[in-house]
């Protein structure tokens, strides 16, 4: 079987091969570190080996929930944020056909997401529309406390009780917590609800491969099997010991550190599939939380092709030189639509007729490529062989691996996020959340000077 293939050809004409290569010992000095739990937040390190450690009766457990409830419901609400969303995001985005024809033929959209915002207008429609169908919640916390999904799923439960009662609704209620503290845990003890763990020592934005991500993917009705096959295909694959040059992982961390040493402080993740931008969501959290610390971190941003190159295409092109990309290219889409021959030619792109729409498409990939690199943006490209499952664990474990690697080049903690609290404390001290007292006499100060 193929796997994830990383190529830095284009990163050359920037940065040489001796430069890149340098990074060699210091990649394995870090990868020994992570693995030997020696190195900064070595306390959330659970996610290294997850795809090897996974149960073969955690996975039925999964499963069986997943299956049980999906006999009674026709929409799952997924409550969380941050990373206690994004992953499971990602995935069902990828592998879900874009106009909700599931190929059994269930309704669309069988997963929905709540409590990654706090606004109005989305809570309203999703309850204007859970009053049209049958439907169950997972709630997802690790701390069990934040705000966003905490209100949401107040609300929820209140619609959830009142359509089904307070029994039928138990029953249709998953919380995924942390094992044994937190507002979430105590309530799943009160109210008897079904429960999933999130191991202490994982982190949000690290947790695919925990219930997290599995419960929701495995409902929406993918493979998390695979997902976990192709994670741990990527675990060995840059695990301590693998050469430099063999592990993606090192590589990518190697390139990208050595890009930002020199100049460019912002990394933009680009595809060329729709079904990706969700994708590009989680890997901005992983990056963005994770190196973005002690005034360092390459900015993660994302463009989704060739949609973008009408927008962002400009600013790539000629702007300001301190961007570099990462190109994730599929190589075998899953569909084959050809381009048709018309007889008026009014758009004189009959010289197309006969080729797949995809062929089109991987030329405007290399014609960008080599078009941004000629105007001085490096590139960077990951290339799987197929969007599925099974590649989506190997590219996710890489980029997780990747990121911590890079994060231990910054010399920054990856997988900590102490700047999220700035905003936090704010907006408590603006709704004037009772302790918060000073900082709300503070801050009304501040805003009415
Ligand atoms: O990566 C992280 O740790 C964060 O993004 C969290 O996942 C996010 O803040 C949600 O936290 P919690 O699961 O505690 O509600």
């Amino acid at each position: 079987m193929k796997n994830l293939e990383l190529n830095i050809d284009n990163v050359f004409p920037f940065v040489s091969k001796e430069v890149i290569d340098g990074y060699e010992e210091l990649t394995r000095y870090h990868i020994r570190h992570l693995h030997q739990r020696t190195g900064k937040g070595a306390n959330f390190l659970g996610w290294l080996d997850l795809p090897s450690n996974i149960t073969e009766e955690s996975i039925i457990e999964i499963e069986d929930v997943a299956n049980e409830l999906n006999e009674k419901i026709d929409v799952m609400v997924v409550v969380g944020i941050g990373g206690s969303y994004l992953g499971a995001k990602a995935v069902i985005d990828a592998l879900s056909h874009s106009f909700g024809m599931f190929n059994d033929g269930r309704p669309f959209p069988k997963i929905v997401f709540a409590g990654q915002n706090i606004s109005e207008d989305y809570t309203g429609e999703l309850v204007d529309f859970l009053d049209t169908v049958s439907y169950a919640i997972t709630v997802i916390s690790k701390s069990g406390t934040t705000t966003e999904p905490s209100i949401a799923f107040r609300i929820l439960r209140d619609h959830l009780e009142k359509k089904y009662g307070q029994e039928e609704a138990g029953k249709r209620i998953i919380a995924i917590t942390s094992a044994g503290r937190g507002a979430l845990r105590n309530l799943v003890d009160e109210k008897g609800y079904r429960s999933f763990v999130i191991p202490d020592d994982v982190g949000g934005r690290y947790s695919l491969l925990t219930p997290v991500g599995l419960l929701p993917i495995v409902q929406a009705g993918f493979d998390i099997r695979q997902l976990i096959a192709g994670a741990k295909k990527m675990e060995e694959m840059t695990r301590p010991g693998t050469p430099f040059r063999d592990n993606p992982s090192a590589v990518y961390a190697a390139a990208r550190n050595a890009l930002y040493r020199q100049s460019p402080k912002t990394e933009i993740l680009a595809s060329y599939h729709p079904k990706l931008i969700y994708l590009a969501e989680w890997w901005k959290q992983l990056y963005g939380e994770s190196e973005g610390k002690e005034k360092k971190g390459i900015f993660p941003a994302s463009v989704n092709f060739t949609a973008d190159l009408h927008s962002m295409g400009q600013y790539i092109q000629e702007g300001q030189r301190n961007l570099f990309e990462t190109v994730i290219s599929i190589l075998n889409p899953s569909r084959e639509v050809f381009i048709p021959e018309v007889t008026d030619d009014a758009d004189g792109l009959n010289f197309l007729a006969g080729k797949r729409i995809e062929d089109v498409n991987k030329m405007a990939e290399l014609g960008t490529m080599l078009a941004h690199v000629d105007g001085g943006v490096p590139n960077i490209l990951i290339r799987l062989p197929e969007l599925n499952e099974y590649y989506l664990g190997q590219l996710m474990y890489f980029f997780q691996k990747a990121c911590a690697i890079s994060g231990y080049l910054m010399n920054v903690n990856p997988f900590d996020q102490p700047g999220v609290e700035a905003y936090k404390n704010n907006m408590f001290a603006l709704l004037k959340k009772p302790g918060f007292e000073e900082e709300t006499e503070l801050i009304y100060k501040r805003l009415n000077s």
